[in-house]
């Protein structure tokens, strides 16, 4: 049977990170159908990725900006593409496609610059396309239940914020054996050229902050920061200290080099009614303190949740769930909201509940405001 929505894909190639995890989420909805791809500027491993999806050479392009020309030109052309590229490259991809028309979802970060983040809303919406940003951690459904926990007034009114994202894997790639080997893809990571002013806030740090806000609305206002780079290029640690535009304070920490940590990102947040905590590494769970009580544990699955919220599972409890499901949670109402625009309707609230390029556009803004105030010896920087 024919898929609904037909989609592209610009880098992903085979042994590269994130595009096949793309690739596998839209796969669990089983609605849109890859069809086209520019997977690689190496034309061998472009061809052969190609190949293991079934592509057809007509529609496996060495340049993206071919790839937008010609798949816009199809009457059967491309609905969506996904763009899955080192950082450096997302402004122009995102460009090229946008003004081809095509609908966009982007990795983060958006890209290097607030004017280019601003440029790519701007161009969205005058055209009226669907740009999601893959902040992946939002669908997760114990953070949608965390999100509806607290705007129901659960946890009362927030006092105070903690959250980290926390990762030891560059503590080994930069040891003196390993430094210089090609044998880990991610390492272009930490080169200004491709990764722009920041390595760990732009790659891991973003996440962060864009939690923190899906959670509870909360806008930063203005930020004061430490980074370290241990004599590398760019940051593997920072330490932020944030103020919301309703003066609440939040303290923030990314890391790329604390041994233990796998993928640690972890959201606290402190109300006058009570707390709550998620963790990445046991995302079907949410911790509850309600206010002079004992810290509950809650569960996907069960029937103490919403069933909006619940709707986001895709096995009973107790079975575990994981980051394919959390990145198909995204990818569901982004594929619901193309198919609705296609169809001449109108997304409902639900179905536009994925990361958007506005969302990206306040990471990058992050990014430059995180960067500026360590480079000026700690001073706050107004958002
Ligand atoms: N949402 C998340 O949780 C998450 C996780 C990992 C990475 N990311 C983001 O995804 C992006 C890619 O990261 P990765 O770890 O997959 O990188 P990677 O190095 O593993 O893969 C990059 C891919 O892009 C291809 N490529 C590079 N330049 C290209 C070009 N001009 N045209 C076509 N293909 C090109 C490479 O061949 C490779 O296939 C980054 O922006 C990163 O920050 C997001």
């Amino acid at each position: 049977m024919a898929k609904e929505l037909k989609y592209g894909m610009v880098g992903g190639s085979l042994r590269a990170f994130i595009g096949d995890v793309h690739r596998k989420a839209i796969g669990f909805d089983t609605r849109a159908e890859l069809v086209a791809g520019c997977f690689s500027t190496r034309e061998e491993l472009n061809r052969e990725t190609a190949e293991a999806y079934g592509l057809t050479p007509e529609r496996t392009y060495s340049d993206y900006r071919q790839m937008a020309v010609a798949e816009a030109a199809k009457p059967d052309g491309i609905d969506f593409v996904c763009v899955t590229t080192p950082n450096d490259t997302h402004y122009d991809i995102c460009k090229t496609f946008l003004e081809a028309g095509i609908h966009v979802v982007c990795d983060k970060p958006l890209c290097f610059e607030v004017e280019q983040a601003e440029t790519l809303v701007r161009i969205s919406e005058e055209k009226g396309l669907v740009f999601g940003v893959t902040y992946t951690y939002t669908g997760y459904t114990m953070v949608k239940v965390a999100k509806e926990m607290i705007a129901t007034g659960k946890i009362g009114d927030i006092v105070s914020v903690n959250a980290e994202y926390v990762q030891e894997w560059l503590l080994d790639e930069l040891s003196p054996e390993n430094k210089g080997s090609d044998k880990n893809l991610s390492v272009w990571r930490t080169d200004p050229a491709k990764s722009g002013i920041s390595n760990c806030v732009g790659d891991i740090g973003t996440h962060m902050e864009n939690m923190v806000t899906y959670l509870t609305g909360l806008k930063i206002k203005r930020l004061v920061a430490t980074t370290n780079a241990y004599g590398y290029a760019l940051d593997l640690n920072a330490n932020i200290l944030v103020e919301y535009e309703n003066g609440i304070n939040g303290g923030y920490w990314c890391s790329q080099v604390a041994a233990g940590k796998l993928n640690g990102l972890a959201v606290r947040i402190y109300g006058t009614e009570g707390a709550l905590e998620w963790e990445q590494h046991f995302p079907d769970y949410l911790k509850y303190t309600p206010r002079n009580q004992a810290t509950q544990t809650l569960s996907r699955g069960t029937g103490y949740i919403s069933e909006h919220a619940g709707s986001f599972s895709r096995l009973p409890s107790g079975h575990p769930e994981g980051l394919f499901i959390g990145f198909a949670n995204i990818y569901r109402n982004i594929i619901t909201t193309i198919l609705k625009k296609k169809a001449g309707e109108t997304p409902t609230a639900e179905d536009l509940d994925f990361p958007s390029v506005r969302e990206g556009l306040a990471g990058v803004k992050f990014v430059h405001a995180v960067i500026g105030s360590a480079a000026a010896d700690s001073k706050w920087v107004s958002l």
